[in-house]
C-alpha cells in the first residue's frame, strides 16, 4: 500500500502507484467500460473550476514532430454540474477518487474546494497551479484549497518551475506534489496562419519530468506523483527511481486505454 498523504489526519491511501492524469480521463465515468479501474490505484477526474468553461478555440490538438501540442483552456461545465452529473459514478468507484481543481483563482479554488469536502466519496484534491503562479498566489490558491476541503491536497506544480516552488506549496499546506504540469509551447498553425500555444505531450516529457522529479526529491520531504511521459513499464519505473511514491499516465492512456492496467500490472511484477 502506498499513502501519498501520511501527515493528513485521514490519509489517502493507494492499492498501487498507477492512476490516469487530469484532463484525459474526464468525470469518472466516461472510460468505465475500457479500463479496469480497480486494477489502478486512484481516478483523477476534471479540471474542475466554479464556473463553467467553454474551453479553448480549435485548432485545440496539433500534431509536432515526437508528439503533440493540446490546449484544453479547461472545459468544463462547473464545479455544481460536475458534481450532480459525477457523484454517483465517484461513489462506485473502486478505487479513490482526486477530483483535479484548476488553480484558476483562489476564489473558484474556494467553491470548489467547499463543494468537493461534502462528498465522501472523494478521497482527495489535485490542485493544479498555472504556469505564471508567482510565489504570492501559489500560497493564496494552496491555502484556499485545504482550508476548503478537508480531504488530503496533492499540488501538481508546473514544470519548468517544480523546484523553485515546491517548498511553498509544502509550507502553505500541501500533503503530496505531482511532479509536473506538462511543458508549454507555440506551434505554427499554417492552414489559420497564426501561431498555437499550448502543452506539449510525447516520450521526450519523461526526461524533462524525471530531472524535475531529482530536484524536488532533495528539496521537500512529502510524497511525490510523478506526471508527463509515461508510456510503458519502464517509464514508470524510472520514476519510481527518482523518488515518486506514485505516476500518473494521460496522453499513453488517450491511445491504448489498456495501458494503465498494463503498467499497474507490470509495477506489481
Ligand atoms: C486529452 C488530454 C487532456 C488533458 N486535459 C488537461 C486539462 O484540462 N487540465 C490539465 O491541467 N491537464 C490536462 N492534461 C494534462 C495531463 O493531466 C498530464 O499533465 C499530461 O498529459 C502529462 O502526462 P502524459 O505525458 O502522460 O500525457 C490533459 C492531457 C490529455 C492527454
Amino acid at each position: 500500500m502506498i499513502e501519498l498523504a501520511p501527515d493528513h489526519k485521514v490519509g489517502l491511501m493507494l492499492a498501487n502507484p498507477v492512476m490516469p492524469a487530469a484532463g484525459c480521463y474526464g468525470l469518472g465515468t466516461e472510460y468505465s467500460r475500457l479500463i479496469e479501474i480497480e486494477r489502478l490505484g486512484a481516478i483523477v477526474v476534471g479540471p474542475v473550476t466554479a464556473q463553467a468553461r467553454k474551453g479553448a478555440k480549435p485548432p485545440r490538438l496539433l500534431r509536432i514532430p515526437g508528439g503533440v501540442l493540446l490546449h484544453t483552456g479547461l472545459a468544463n461545465p462547473g464545479i455544481a454540474r460536475v458534481v450532480r452529473r459525477a457523484e454517483g459514478a465517484w461513489r462506485r468507484a473502486p478505487v479513490p477518487v482526486i477530483v483535479h481543481v484548476a488553480g484558476t483563482s483562489p476564489e473558484s479554488v474556494t467553491r470548489c474546494g467547499a463543494h468537493v469536502s461534502a462528498i465522501e466519496a472523494v478521497a482527495g484534491i489535485e490542485l493544479g497551479l498555472p504556469d505564471d503562479t508567482t510565489s504570492d498566489q501559489l500560497e493564496e490558491t494552496v491555502w484556499a484549497a485545504s482550508t476548503a476541503a478537508i480531504q488530503p491536497l496533492i499540488v501538481r506544480l508546473p514544470l519548468a518551475r517544480a523546484a523553485e516552488l515546491c517548498e511553498a506549496a509544502v509550507a502553505a499546506g500541501a500533503d503530496a506534489l505531482t511532479v509536473a504540469g506538462p511543458p508549454h509551447g507555440a506551434v505554427w498553425y499554417a492552414a489559420g496562419r497564426h501561431f498555437v500555444s499550448g502543452r506539449l505531450y510525447g516520450r521526450l516529457v519523461l526526461p524533462l519530468v524525471l530531472s524535475a522529479l531529482m530536484s524536488v526529491r532533495s528539496r521537500v520531504a512529502v510524497p511525490l506523483i510523478g506526471c508527463g511521459g509515461v508510456y510503458d513499464v519502464e517509464d514508470a519505473m524510472a520514476m519510481l527511481d527518482c523518488g515518486a511514491s506514485a505516476v500518473q499516465v494521460a496522453a499513453a492512456l488517450w491511445r491504448d486505454p489498456s495501458c494503465l492496467a498494463r503498467i499497474a500490472h507490470g509495477l506489481a511484477a
